[in-house]
This record gives structure tokens, C-alpha cells and sequence, in this order.
């Protein structure tokens, strides 16, 4: 198996550090705390979840419950990925259904679907209006504190800035009063949309307002990401020169999936000495194999946005960005039209900010920009 993975959670042997983030946690549901945590896209946050809850697992202290709400667009979406993950966990599925028919929902009936990839058995709950769906969410939520007495609950859900784009305007508030209630039962609510994560939960007017501890997730220190790739490659009966480790953090911005893809990369190319010649070649390899991709974003933004974008990528961090000095380098029109662009990339996704500076998201298409 390549060491660095692209996918899910592979395991703590395929997984860079974090140590003191995992404590953090940790600490953070040892203690009844419940936690927020955030990042920019793809900096590792859902393989932290997975990473403290495979730790959690070894103890046996816990019960583990993790759900991604990305897919969902309203309550019933929430209500049936809540649901449903709730029962796939540890119990084998005739024992499912009969502690659900026993305690739980016993005035809605779920029904059973099959998922078509994996076969495993999905619930779904039917529920036509919004009371309906209030009461099946403090009906799962009175099962979770039935569950939460035999063993404390951990609930991680993924993505939760995604709540905030429901029609029903009472989600919030309405998970709150449940969740308060909960004694037994932590939770991890985790998004990569750090502006609306924070205003959900420091905007005194929010129902989630001062309720939870804050974690926001930087770039895994170099002194750590050298020695796991170094090691990981190593293993393999692979070497690798210290100053192309220095270069691959550095091109990658250690931003963790693209420095997991470009390490992926280098170990599948089978070379079994890698300097920075061969990382350069890669890492132009693969600029080249997203050509197409690359392209596609020139006809989805306006003229204005993509000189923007690519004075950005060349820029590599900039923070005066409407400055005239800036304007004039890149023929980028007016001071008026430079604000309207970083709105909208950032509104796009194209972009994002960190310490005042503003970076192109996409390490791979920052590089490829700066070629134009
Ligand atoms: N500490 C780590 N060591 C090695 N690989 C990691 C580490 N953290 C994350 N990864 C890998 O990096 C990739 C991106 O991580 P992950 O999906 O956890 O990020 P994310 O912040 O949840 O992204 P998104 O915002 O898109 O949900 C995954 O392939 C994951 O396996
Ligand atoms: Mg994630």
C-alpha cells in the first residue's frame, strides 16, 4: 500500500502527527467540553476526527458516532444522517432494530433501504412538515441520552457550517436546546467555513453562541511532515534527499492533501532515489495531468477575476491588494473592481485568507497560474 494515503483515514501508522490536536480533544471530551473545529479546505480535519476516535476506540470508553452533513440541504437530511448513524455503529443490525423498536421512534417508522454500493442497511425517516421533523429530532435525541447512560456518547458531525443553509430557520437553535441537555453526550462539530463557523458560535445573538471550545487547525509543523515522509519512504527501501523534503513542504505550502498527493506521487513513480530534480518532474507532471481541470475555471470567472487570480497565484501571499503599485503590475483595471474580485473568489472558493495575506486554494493550480 502507497504510505501516503489520499483517502480516508488509513490508520495512526498512516497518519503525520497532530499529537497535540488529538490531546486536545481528547482533553476537551474527558471533560464534558464540547468542541468546535476548524480549518481551510483539506488541511486534515476529518482525518483528526477519525485519528481521536481510533484512539478512543482502543480504550473502550466510548460510544463513537461520526456523520458528515455535506449532502444534506434541510432538516430531514440532517434527521436521516443523524438517524441512521446512530444505528449503524457496533451493534449488528438485528439488534438494531430491536432497540430501535423498543425505545426509540416509536411513533415514526423508519424505513429500511439498502445502500447500493456497500449493501449495508440505511434508515430513513419520513417525515412530511417541519413539526414532524421537531419531534423526531428530540425523539432521537431522547435515545441518544437513553443510549448515553450504559456508555458516554461521542458525536462528531462533519461539515456543520452546512446547517446554516437550511430553509428552517429554528435548526440552530433547536440542536442547541437539545444538545444542552445532553449530560453524558460530547460533541465535535467540524467546518471549513471558519466566518459562518465562527459567527454561528460567537455571534451573542446565535443560539450556539459561547457554547463550545474553538480549534482551528494549522499546517502540521515541518520539523514533523520531514520526518514522516523521510520515514515513510525510507521504509520502502526508498531515499530521499533532505532538501527535496525541504522543497516538497514548500511547494505544497505544507497545505496536508497536497503534500499527501505529491508524496503519493513521487512513491508511485517507482524511483528509488528521489532528489529535487525527480520532485520537480513530478510536481510538473502533475500540473500538466490537471491541464484540463485548470482551463475549466477561465470560463466559470470573469476576465477581471481570473487576471485576479493568477496576479494572486504569482504574488504567493499578498495582503496589499488594492494598492496601486499592485493595480498597476498586473493591468488589473481599479481599485473598485480588485475588492469586487477578492469577494467573489473568496465567495468561490478560489481563494482564502490567512494572516492578512491572500493565497490561490489550489496549491496545484496556484503553481500552474503563475506559468501564465
Ligand atoms: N495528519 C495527517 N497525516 C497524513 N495524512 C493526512 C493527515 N491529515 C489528513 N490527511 C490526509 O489529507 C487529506 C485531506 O484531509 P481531510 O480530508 O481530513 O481534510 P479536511 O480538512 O477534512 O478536508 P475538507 O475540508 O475537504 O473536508 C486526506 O486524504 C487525509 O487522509
Ligand atoms: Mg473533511
Amino acid at each position: 500500500m502507497n504510505p501516503f494515503t489520499l483517502k480516508e483515514y488509513a490508520g495512526p501508522e498512516y497518519f503525520c502527527n497532530r499529537k497535540d490536536e488529538t490531546k486536545r480533544i481528547i482533553n476537551a471530551i474527558e471533560n464534558q467540553r464540547n468542541l468546535t473545529l476548524s480549518s481551510i479546505r483539506k488541511m486534515g480535519k476529518t482525518g483528526l476526527i477519525h485519528h481521536v476516535f481510533n484512539k478512543l476506540n482502543n480504550t473502550k470508553d466510548y460510544d463513537l458516532v461520526y456523520f458528515d452533513i455535506y449532502h444534506t440541504s434541510s432538516l430531514l437530511g440532517f434527521i436521516n444522517k443523524f438517524g441512521t448513524s446512530l444505528l449503524t455503529e457496533k451493534e449488528s443490525f438485528p439488534e438494531k432494530i430491536k432497540r430501535m423498536i423498543k425505545s426509540f421512534i416509536s411513533s415514526i417508522r423508519p424505513t429500511i433501504t439498502y445502500d447500493s454500493f456497500t449493501g449495508a442497511p440505511v434508515f430513513s425517516f419520513n417525515i412530511n412538515n417541519e413539526a414532524s421533523g421537531v419531534n423526531t429530532i428530540e425523539e432521537i435525541f431522547g435515545f441518544l441520552e437513553q443510549r448515553s447512560r450504559e456508555t458516554p456518547v461521542v458525536i462528531a458531525i462533519d461539515e456543520f457550517q452546512q446547517i446554516a443553509d437550511y430553509p428552517e430557520k429554528n435548526v440552530e437553535a433547536l440542536l442547541r436546546t437539545n444538545i444542552q441537555k445532553l449530560l453524558n453526550v460530547n460533541f465535535i462539530f467540524s467546518g471549513s467555513d471558519k466566518h459562518l463557523l465562527t459567527s454561528m458560535f460567537t455571534d451573542a445573538k446565535r443560539p450556539f453562541y459561547q457554547s463550545t471550545e474553538f480549534m482551528h487547525l494549522e499546517e502540521i509543523p515541518a520539523s514533523e511532515y520531514s520526518e514522516f515522509i523521510k520515514t515513510n519512504f525510507n521504509n520502502n527501501a526508498i531515499s530521499i534527499e533532505d532538501e527535496a523534503i525541504k522543497n516538497i513542504l514548500t511547494m505544497t505550502r505544507r497545505h496536508t492533501y497536497y503534500v499527501q498527493y505529491l508524496c503519493n506521487k513521487l512513491y508511485g513513480s517507482e524511483e528509488k532515489n528521489i532528489d529535487n530534480k525527480v520532485v520537480k518532474e513530478v510536481f510538473f507532471n502533475i500540473l500538466n495531468e490537471n491541464e484540463v481541470y485548470f482551463s475549466e475555471y477561465r470560463d466559470l470567472l470573469t476576465k477581471q477575476q481570473w487576471d485576479l487570480l493568477i496576479a494572486l497565484a504569482k504574488e504567493e501571499g499578498i495582503s496589499q491588494v488594492t494598492t496601486s503599485k499592485f493595480i498597476k503590475k498586473y493591468n488589473l483595471s481599479t481599485t473598485s473592481t480588485v475588492r469586487r474580485g477578492i469577494k467573489s473568489l473568496l465567495e468561490k472558493k478560489m481563494i482564502y485568507k490567512k494572516d492578512a495575506k491572500y493565497y490561490v486554494y489550489d496549491v496545484f493550480l496556484a503553481k500552474w497560474l503563475t506559468r501564465l
